[in-house]
């Protein structure tokens, strides 16, 4: 479960703070699938980057798994990004010195949490096996887009954030994608909030949310 409550964040400019996010309100119950709409600019990756630990709020209080983000120390926060969610974003953000096989391990040997068993599932269900030994700069943008999701489920993370994760494909190959994501997650129960543009993708998902003045308002 994620409880965001009363969130506050403004970035510091030359002409003063500019206020982002002024007070959202949002839950999430595990296993749920909510899509992060809004205008360019209204907050979306700033609340995407809050609950991923990668920034610290104003004000608020963001509680996730039992934990409350904004009493973690750097140490306990480094070990919620590791161990807590699964990150995917619009650039696929793949190592390019590794491999496949190694890019999908990656994140689940940091959390020390590495599964063959369920990696070589995780390639299997991606369509990845048979590029185990290439590297990202040999793969097409849906398969390295394949790559990015089997890295963040490869951990089983409770969480998956995955900021317009088929931002940068085609229409097809945005739907497999989309279409694998959406089976993984409900397969292995994690929740996802994941920021979207498109009114049809985020029909997919449970749930919707619209960010807008600051705030979150259910659609
Ligand atoms: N590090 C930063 N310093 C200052 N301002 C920032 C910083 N990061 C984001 N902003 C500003 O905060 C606002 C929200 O940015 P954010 O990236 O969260 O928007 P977004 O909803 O994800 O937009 P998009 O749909 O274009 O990705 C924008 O006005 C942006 O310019
Ligand atoms: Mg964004």
């Amino acid at each position: 479960m994620l409880t965001i409550h009363q969130l506050h964040k403004s970035y510091p400019t030359p002409q003063g703070p500019l206020p982002v996010l002024a007070g959202v309100d949002l839950q999430l119950p595990q296993g749920q699938s909510l899509a992060l709409m809004g205008e360019s600019g209204s907050g979306k990756s700033t609340l995407l980057h809050l609950v991923a630990g990668l920034d610290r709020i104003d004000s608020g209080h963001i509680e996730a798994h039992g934990l409350a983000l904004e009493h973690l120390n750097e140490r306990q926060l480094a070990d919620w990004r590791r161990t807590g969610i699964g990150l995917i974003f619009q650039q696929f953000n793949l190592i390019t010195s590794l491999t496949v096989a190694d890019n999908l391990a990656f994140q689940a040997r940091l959390a020390g949490r590495h599964d063959p068993a369920w990696n070589t599932e995780l390639a299997e269900r991606l369509g990845l096996t048979a590029m185990l030994d290439r590297y990202p700069e040999q793969l097409s943008g849906g398969q390295q887009q394949r790559v990015a999701l089997g890295r963040a489920l490869a951990s089983r993370p409770a969480l998956l954030l995955a900021d317009e994760p088929t931002g940068n494909l085609d229409e097809h190959t945005s739907a497999q994608v989309l279409d694998l994501l959406l089976q993984l997650q409900a397969d292995t129960g994690c929740s996802l909030l994941m920021v979207t543009h498109s009114p049809a993708i985020a029909a997919r998902l449970q749930r919707q949310v619209v960010l807008h003045a600051g705030r979150v308002q259910e659609h």
